[in-house]
């Protein structure tokens, strides 16, 4: 029996000021950090295609409400990877959680820990993968790995995960260069050595472009990297392996011939290759290819309860927030994002009433029709 709706407050409680919407969240968060975090935050890359798609993609679809069931109790839990969860969506992986607010990754991880939300940390993280595992206890924690260089440093990266009690290795796969990131760049923020990762001095965030050597553009070793990469990690881990970053079905069928447990569909919030397709508009394909052999995640776009239920209804067995956990983050630290979390768990169970299918099992295709009108605000 999963956890039954509270109700809570309709408000977001900023200090010294009331939030009542995610608009005025994510308003709020603006107001709070520096022009360069924000543009970091928020920005995705080249024209922001991708960034739009991923939004847009939801918007395409209406919910087909079914009348006169019983929803007088209504139950969000589920299992992801075998752990007990009491809400299908999670903490997607940030990098740099420190420069959103002083707490970083601490607030994060006792915040996910209160709503009994899974929560996935970034090689990138502010604060070391030990200190966060201590700030989320016994709350289940997935740890994110960008290949590093040299695989001794990802190695150690993934005992020591193991060691701090984390429960699936993330392996991002659409990062060998990070994207042109326009906003960021125009901004005056640079993903560098400079910025200070609590993993440690050894640990190196994706290169931010490629170096043009004699007649070639060259990347770092790792970038070599194929999918025999996945059988190396699972020589040196019991830890289930997730891939994120998977756009379609034949990388899903690698994944899932490699030895992945799980497979994340994302375009990393739109802020790597601009042109890549939304998330939601692939994940259908991805469950066809491999529902049956692997979990499929996704992120990218999910802001509220129907962006939930319309990726779940497509086969999604979670989703992944970003940017809304941010702001949520900078907007009010672990208030911020416990409040975030937990208003969303409300706002499912009220929309799992609402459609007539008050368990998740009971969420299929048959609650989406296309919107005919395509992709304008409405509804
Ligand atoms: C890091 O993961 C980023 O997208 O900036």
């Amino acid at each position: 029996m999963g956890k039954l709706v509270r109700s809570s407050a309709d408000m977001w409680v900023g200090p010294g000021e009331a939030v009542r919407s995610l608009r005025q969240l994510e308003a709020e968060a603006e107001r709070r950090v520096t022009d360069d975090v924000w543009a970091y935050i928020q920005g995705g890359a080249g024209e922001e295609a991708t960034l739009a798609a991923n939004r847009e993609a939801f918007r395409r679809w209406t919910l087909m409400p079914r009348a006169l069931v019983d929803v007088s109790e209504l139950d969000l839990s589920t299992e992801i990877l075998g752990q007990r969860v009491h809400a299908p969506f999670f903490v997607a992986p940030t990098a740099y959680q420190g420069k959103v607010h002083p707490d970083g990754e601490l607030a994060t991880a006792r915040a996910a820990a209160h709503e009994g939300c899974l929560a996935v940390f970034s090689t990138l993280a502010s604060r070391s993968l030990e200190e966060i595992a201590s700030g989320s206890g016994a709350a289940p924690r997935w740890f994110q790995l960008y290949l590093q260089p040299d695989f001794e440093i990802s190695r150690s990266l993934v005992r020591r995960a193991e060691r701090a009690g984390y429960g699936a290795l993330v392996v991002t796969v659409d990062a060998p260069v990070l994207g042109v990131r326009d906003r960021q760049a125009s901004a005056g923020f640079a993903i560098d050595a400079s910025l200070p990762v609590g993993n440690g001095h050894d640990v190196v965030p994706p290169p931010r472009a490629a170096s043009f050597q004699g007649d070639r553009y060259r990347l770092r070793s790792e970038a070599a990297s194929t999918w025999e990469i996945l059988d190396d990690l699972r020589g040196v881990t019991r830890l289930p392996i997730v891939v994120k970053g998977i756009l379609t079905a034949d990388d899903a069928r690698r994944c899932a011939d490699h030895g992945a447990r799980a497979v994340i569909v994302s375009n990393h919030g739109g802020r790597q290759l601009d042109g890549a397709p939304a998330s939601l508009d692939v994940l259908p394909e991805i469950v066809e290819a491999v529902g049956s052999r692997v979990e499929v995640l996704m992120d990218g776009g999910v802001r509220r309860a129907r962006d939930v239920l319309v990726a779940l209804a497509f086969g999604a067995r979670a989703v992944g927030l970003g940017r809304p956990v941010l702001w949520a983050l900078a907007a009010d630290g672990e208030a911020g994002v416990r409040r975030y979390l937990s208003l969303l768990g409300s706002e499912l169970a009220t929309c799992l009433a609402l459609v007539g299918r008050p368990k998740l099992g009971d969420i299929d295709r048959s609650l989406l029709r296309p919107s005919p009108r395509g992709n304008d605000r409405s509804p």
